[in-house]
C-alpha cells in the first residue's frame, strides 16, 4: 500500500471527480507551498479540463512504466510543475488505455511516492481501466466522488460488488454539486450508499460551472466562498489522516491561482 496515495473515484462520468481532485490538491498546495504535492489523473481520459496549459501527460511516460524503468529524481525533473506543485495528465491517446496494466502502474506509483508529501489521483469513473485500478489496488484512502443523482448512486449500487471483489474499499464519499433541499439528503444517501454519516463530506453546487471550463480553471477560482470552505474540509480530512496540521481559513483565506 502507498501510505501517501489519495484517490479519488467518480460513480459516474461528470459528477466531478477531476473537478474535486485537483481543487483540493490546489488548495492545499495554496495553503502549504512547501509540501510535496501531486496531482495526477490516473484514468483513461487527458483530465486536463483545468489546468490552462496542459501538463506533460502519462504516455511520455509509458516506455518506461512498461519496462519497470521509473527512477523517482528523474521523474521530478520530467514532471510539469509549479514550485513543488507536480502536475501529470492522464491518457492523452484515448485508444491506447487497454495497454496500461495495473501491476505496471502499481510499480510506478511505488517508485515515485517517497518523492512527494502527497498524491492526490484521478482515477476517473471507469472500473476497467488499468490505470485507474492500478492506482486504487494500493491506496488506503479512497474518496468516491457521487451527486445526488438516482442515475449516479444506481451505478455505485451496481458496481459495489465488482469493487469488492477487486478490493477497493470505499469507506469515504463526497456527495458533489450538493442541494441542501435536495430530496436526497444526508440521511438518505447514508442509506444508499452504506457509508457512515460522518465520512460523508459535502460540496455545494456553483453556478460557475460553464466558466471554470470555458477558462480552464477550478471552481475554486470564482470567489465562491461556500466551495472553498467544502473543499477545505476535504482538505483538512487528508491533512489531518496524514499528520499534517489543518488549514486555518481565518489566517488566509484569499484564493489566488497560482498554476
Ligand atoms: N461543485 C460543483 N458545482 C457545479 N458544477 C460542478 C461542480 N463540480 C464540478 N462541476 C461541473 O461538472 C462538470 C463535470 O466536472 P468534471 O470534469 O470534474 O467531472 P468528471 O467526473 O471528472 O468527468 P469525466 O467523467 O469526464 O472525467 C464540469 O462542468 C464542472 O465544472
Ligand atoms: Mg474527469
Amino acid at each position: 500500500m502507498i501510505h501517501n496515495l489519495i484517490c479519488f473515484l467518480g460513480v459516474d462520468h461528470k459528477v466531478g471527480t477531476t473537478m474535486i481532485s485537483q481543487s483540493t490538491a490546489e488548495l492545499i498546495s495554496f495553503h502549504y507551498p512547501n509540501l510535496k504535492i501531486l496531482f495526477i489523473a490516473t484514468n483513461e481520459r487527458e483530465s486536463t479540463e483545468y489546468i490552462r496549459e496542459a501538463p506533460i501527460s502519462i504516455d511520455a511516460m509509458k516506455f518506461h512504466i512498461d519496462n519497470k524503468m521509473i527512477v523517482g529524481a528523474d521523474f521530478l525533473k520530467t514532471c510539469t510543475h509549479k514550485g513543488d506543485f507536480y502536475m501529470m495528465s492522464g491518457i492523452s491517446n484515448e485508444l491506447e488505455a487497454r495497454y496500461y496494466y495495473p501491476d505496471t502502474v502499481r510499480y510506478f506509483l511505488e517508485e515515485i511516492a517517497p518523492e512527494f508529501d502527497i498524491i492526490l489521483a484521478d482515477c476517473g469513473s471507469e472500473l476497467d481501466s488499468g490505470v485507474a485500478i492500478g492506482a486504487l489496488s494500493t491506496s488506503e484512502d479512497i474518496f468516491l466522488v457521487s451527486t445526488q443523482q438516482e442515475s449516479a448512486i444506481k451505478r455505485f449500487e451496481k458496481n459495489k460488488a465488482l469493487m469488492d471483489e477487486l478490493g477497493i474499499k470505499i469507506e469515504t464519499c463526497i456527495i458533489n454539486k450538493y442541494y441542501e433541499h435536495d430530496p436526497y439528503g444526508l440521511n438518505y444517501l447514508v442509506n444508499r450508499l452504506k457509508i457512515e454519516k460522518e465520512n460523508i463530506w459535502k460540496v455545494a453546487s456553483s453556478e460557475y460551472y460553464r466558466q471554470a471550463e470555458i477558462y480552464y480553471k477550478t471552481l475554486l477560482e470564482y470567489k465562491n466562498e461556500v466551495y472553498i470552505q467544502d473543499i477545505s474540509q476535504v482538505a483538512n480530512d487528508i491533512l489531518h489522516n496524514k499528520g499534517f496540521p489543518l488549514i486555518n481559513r481565518q489566517r488566509k483565506s484569499r484564493w489566488k491561482n497560482f498554476i
